[in-house]
């Protein structure tokens, strides 16, 4: 196993973290108790997470600052206390993005996020000191490689965080559905209440929308929560784990944290039976596990295809 990889695991399994992480968890939501501001810092109105977009500004500047540093140009020098205090200043509106997606992690990637949120604030602190002296005369230099350094490892936890735990990526990516019609259920089964059925081994939620027969993918693209658990409200499902709210005919979602709409399936009815099938453009994506069935409740199985 490679040398990094044996590191973030064992941060992984540092339960002494929970603590910690439970304690500042229950001070962010109340600070972030706003529904609205939850849905803005999660990136729901741009369709994809608001925090890994919005670190390029911090970091692209504090970076850039420490390679004007990295010239010894002594005329450089106010051009790089400018862009310290421009990474600083753009640093917050990212870091609350950061502990908005953090809030709803938990378990491996709530400890890793703590670290990774913790060498950011080690990492900017760093860069307010370099800041302060450069504004004092000094050349700041050894303060800003510390913080360089910091934010370097926040970032590559970061990126743990993201490709290979897939904290922020929309977990049914991978789920295509059947292209051609399948049979699924008895018409006079589906109700105005929230029906969750099996295709193909991809859970699919069923309900009916002005007495029309209606279908969208069952798992919450935020965090694969089951929609059928979660509760109707008009023509909208409500998640049960974090509140994302999806239209039950268009997919949409009307609020975060998810950031991405859920599948949408066609739906017809022939001789009292509910068939399925998934034509729109996002299901004919590469599947990059293609011959594995992938299912929440069981375990992979290779399939004919
Ligand atoms: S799993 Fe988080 S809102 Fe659905």
């Amino acid at each position: 196993m490679h040398a990094t990889e044996r590191v973030v695991e064992r941060l992984e399994r540092q339960q002494g973290l929970d603590a910690a992480a439970e304690r500042i968890a229950g001070v962010l939501s109340r600070a972030l108790r706003s529904e609205g501001l939850r849905d803005v810092l999660s990136g729901r109105p741009i369709g994809h997470p608001l925090h890994p977009a919005a670190v390029m500004v911090p970091i692209g500047t504090l970076m850039s600052a420490t390679l004007l540093d990295a010239t010894g140009d002594p005329l450089l020098r106010p051009a790089a206390r400018r862009l310290v205090g421009m990474g600083l200043l753009s640093a917050a509106p990212a870091a609350l993005a950061g502990w908005s997606d953090w809030l709803d992690t938990e378990g491996a990637e709530r400890r890793v996020g703590l670290v990774h949120a913790a060498a950011n604030v080690v990492g900017l602190a760093s860069y307010a000191v370099s800041w302060w002296q450069r504004r004092s005369g000094g050349s700041g230099l050894v303060a800003g490689l510390v913080g360089a350094t910091a934010l370097g490892v926040g970032g590559w936890l970061g990126g743990h965080l993201a490709y290979a735990a897939g904290v922020g990526v929309d977990t049914t990516a991978f789920q295509r559905g059947p292209a051609d019609w399948t049979d699924v259920i008895a018409a006079d089964e589906v109700t105005t209440g929230l029906r969750q059925v099996d295709v193909d081994g991809t859970p699919v939620l069923l309900t009916r929308v002005a007495g029309r027969i209606v279908a969208i993918g069952d798992r919450c693209t935020h965090r694969g929560g089951p929609l059928a658990e979660g509760e109707r409200v008009g023509n909208c499902v409500t998640c049960p784990w974090h509140g994302s709210r999806f239209d039950l005919v268009t997919g949409e979602v009307l609020r975060g944290p998810a950031t991405r709409p859920a599948a949408v399936y066609e739906v017809r009815e022939v001789g009292g039976r509910v068939q399925l099938r998934r034509s729109e453009v996002r299901a004919l994506r590469a599947n990059p596990v293609a011959g594995v069935d992938i299912h929440p409740d069981r375990e992979p199985q290779l399939v004919q295809r």
